[in-house]
């Protein structure tokens, strides 16, 4: 039998769903590795302060802690749950499939986050009051756990997109440790410690540091002094190039050949990734780490404003080379498994299909409601139909032999599409369904059931093959 299409089956307007999906998963992983970058620098402040070795570092950290606990509890938290009330919607079957496989280290990952709060918070509520010992003990508990979720969902994420040795039935181990964890491990590592750092440089300017005799300084040189600290604590961003060669060299073949010029936006994004990164580094390296400058909190906002510019470019390529899986020769985008593509065809995508369709009464017939049914299961996940990635824009020229064919041979109209999913009717249906859009939704639209034309189609399905 034919699979039935995931609950819920939603749409999100003109938002493409991998979008949406996309916009708050980055604004996620941005504060979380802003937060597993802040518990391993205030370990480090705290370290000098204990050691006398910078007068104002303990200020630093209980700010820089409040903050952290701001930032990382609420708007993280936030960000987090909104992410599995996407994913929910947009990929039920990917998470349900990451959830499977991976339950127990996913269970683990958020033991992690817990001691990560319960740590977190008692340094914020008790931390003043603390001995030197309990203070970097708590301090060393939230880094260690909050890195350790790092490296928990690191393994996850990045089996959807090399999974490796875990296709030749290697189990969950070996999707975990797949070809793309070491090296975006590390890479997600040094971002954290770069992103920590920039924050530290907002905060130092914000700190209040009156003049205490004997040991204050003037209060610039005493902000510089941190500042000149908080870059040092960056330097590991000089392995960023070389992490990012490893990571791309473990790539898939046809996932590097996007990135290198095979689709222009993916080139272009991993250019302002690139761009803005080294933007980054050499204004730390050098500007502050060499010459020693000074950096106000202005300037140091706008460098973290370009590094989210960097880790929003980032992620999206990682997104997309994962194309046309979700979890690379498990699961396709949209939520069909390779081995389902020759039975819908057969059947067709909409036989089992029992959802109603949002505004139903909008099609004039039976067809285009079909086609709407064909496009909500087969292309919905990368496309919309008018607004991101339109399909009535990119098909608008066309003729309708063209259109015909593109969509029968879809995996060979773009390596970055599944196989077609459905039989020659959903075909001719979704074509249909374009053509109405783009004519401006007549009320009234002839079906075509030519025999000729459907049998022209299911030969050119045929020759695409369903892989
Ligand atoms: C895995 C994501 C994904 C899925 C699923 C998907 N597409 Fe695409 N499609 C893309 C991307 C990415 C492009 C490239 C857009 C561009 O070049 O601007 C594209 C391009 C196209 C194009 C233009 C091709 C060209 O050569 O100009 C058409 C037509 C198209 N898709 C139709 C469909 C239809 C119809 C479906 C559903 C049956 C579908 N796609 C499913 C990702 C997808």
């Amino acid at each position: 039998m034919a699979p039935l299409p995931y609950y819920p089956v939603n749409t999100f307007g003109p938002l493409m769903k991998g979008m949406v999906i996309g916009g708050v998963g980055i604004l996620h992983v941005f504060l979380a590795q802003f937060a597993i970058g802040g518990g391993m620098l205030l370990c480090y402040f705290e370290r000098l302060a204990q050691r006398g070795r910078e007068a104002d570092a303990r200020k630093l950290v209980d700010g820089y802690f409040q903050i952290l606990v701001l930032v990382s509890f609420v708007i993280g938290a936030l960000t987090g749950v909104a992410m599995w009330f996407t994913t929910i919607q947009v990929g039920a079957r990917t998470i349900g499939l990451m959830v499977d496989q991976f339950h127990w280290l996913w269970a683990t990952e958020w033991v992690c986050f817990s001691v990560e709060v319960v740590a977190g918070y008692a340094f914020v509520r008790a931390g003043k009051r603390l001995s030197d010992r309990a203070r970097l003990s708590l301090l060393g508990l939230y880094a260690v756990a909050s890195w350790l979720s790092l490296f928990f969902i690191n393994g996850i994420l990045a089996w959807q997109l090399t999974p490796g040795r875990y296709l030749d039935g290697g189990g969950m181990w070996a999707g975990f440790f797949n070809p793309s964890f070491w090296p975006s491990l590390f890479y997600r590592t040094a971002v954290a410690m770069v992103l920590a750092a920039l924050a530290a440089c907002i905060v130092i300017n914000s700190l209040d540091l009156p003049r205490e005799p004997p040991a204050g300084g003037s209060e610039a040189a005493r902000r510089a002094a941190l500042i000149r600290r908080a870059s040092r604590f960056a330097i590991p961003m000089i392995a960023m190039p070389l992490l990012g060669v490893w990571y791309f060299l473990v790539l898939p073949a046809d996932s590097r050949a996007w990135l290198l010029g095979g689709s222009t936006p993916m080139t272009m994004f991993v250019g302002i990734a690139i761009g803005s990164s080294l933007l980054i580094g050499a204004y730390v390296l050098f500007g502050l780490v060499v010459k020693r400058l000074y950096v106000n909190a202005a300037s140091a906002a706008l460098l973290v404003a370009l590094a989210f510019g960097a880790t929003a470019a980032g992620e999206f390529v990682r997104e997309g080379a994962r194309k046309p899986y979700t979890v690379r020769g498990v699961l396709y985008s949209n939520s069909i498994t390779p081995a389902e593509v020759a039975e819908l065809r057969r059947t067709g995508v909409t036989a089992n299909d029992p959802y109603p369709l949002r505004d139903d009464a909008r099609y004039p017939t039976e067809q285009l409601r079909r086609g709407a049914k064909v496009e909500r299961a087969l292309c919905d996940a990368c496309h919309t139909i008018n607004g991101a990635n339109s399909l009535v824009e990119l098909t608008r020229t066309w003729t309708d032999d063209q259109l015909g064919q593109n969509i029968a041979k879809l995996q060979r109209t773009k390596g970055f599409m599944p196989p077609f999913a459905g039989n020659a009717e959903d075909v001719e249906a979704i074509g249909q369904l374009l053509r109405w859009e783009a004519a401006g939704t007549p009320a009234a639209w002839p079906d075509t059931t030519d025999p000729k034309t459907l049998q022209q189609i299911a030969k050119w399905l045929e020759e695409a093959g369903t892989k």
